[in-house]
């Protein structure tokens, strides 16, 4: 039988292992980082196609994430100490800062380049964030599974 606070872990870890997983192909899509600063210099055939597919991708784990944060929000709301829903809503909102920081460079200077870097940023962040603030989430969530449900 699965409780409540166990299905809310479950959910946490497969979103941060999409997440991850996100990550990894974004950073696959490119091969010329080590040799260039900018997409415009980039003389492979394929440019074009992978713009775009770099495009669609770091979009999609844009999205991804701000609704992982949401969730998070959602799982937070009455069962964890409001010292520690206030710390933790307040670094998603910095982790939501961050990518659109990335989105305006895919919008505003098309350079996917540094968008990838950006990405290399987030990652650092997420995994300090993982760390600092969804592990003890998840304590209080098993904790909060644990207490006799009243009603
Ligand atoms: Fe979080
Ligand atoms: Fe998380």
């Amino acid at each position: 039988m699965s409780s409540v606070g166990e299905d809310a872990v479950g959910r946490i870890h497969r979103d941060h292992g999409r997440m991850m997983e996100m990550i990894d192909r974004i950073r696959a899509e490119c091969g010329q980082r080590n040799t260039i600063q900018h997409c415009n210099d980039c003389h492979a055939p394929h440019r074009a196609v992978c713009q775009g597919n770099i495009d669609l991708l770091i979009r999609a784990f844009i999205e991804a994430t701000m609704k992982h944060s949401l969730i998070e929000s959602m799982f937070m709301e009455d069962r964890v100490p409001a010292a520690h829903r206030i710390a933790h809503n307040h670094a998603h909102m910095a982790i939501s800062q961050q990518l659109k920081a990335i989105r305006v460079v895919l919008s505003e200077d098309g350079n996917y380049v540094q968008a990838i870097d950006g990405i290399d940023e987030i990652q650092e962040t997420l995994l300090s964030h993982f760390r600092d603030f969804d592990q003890p989430l998840e304590r209080y969530l098993n904790e909060a599974a644990l207490m006799p449900q009243s009603g």
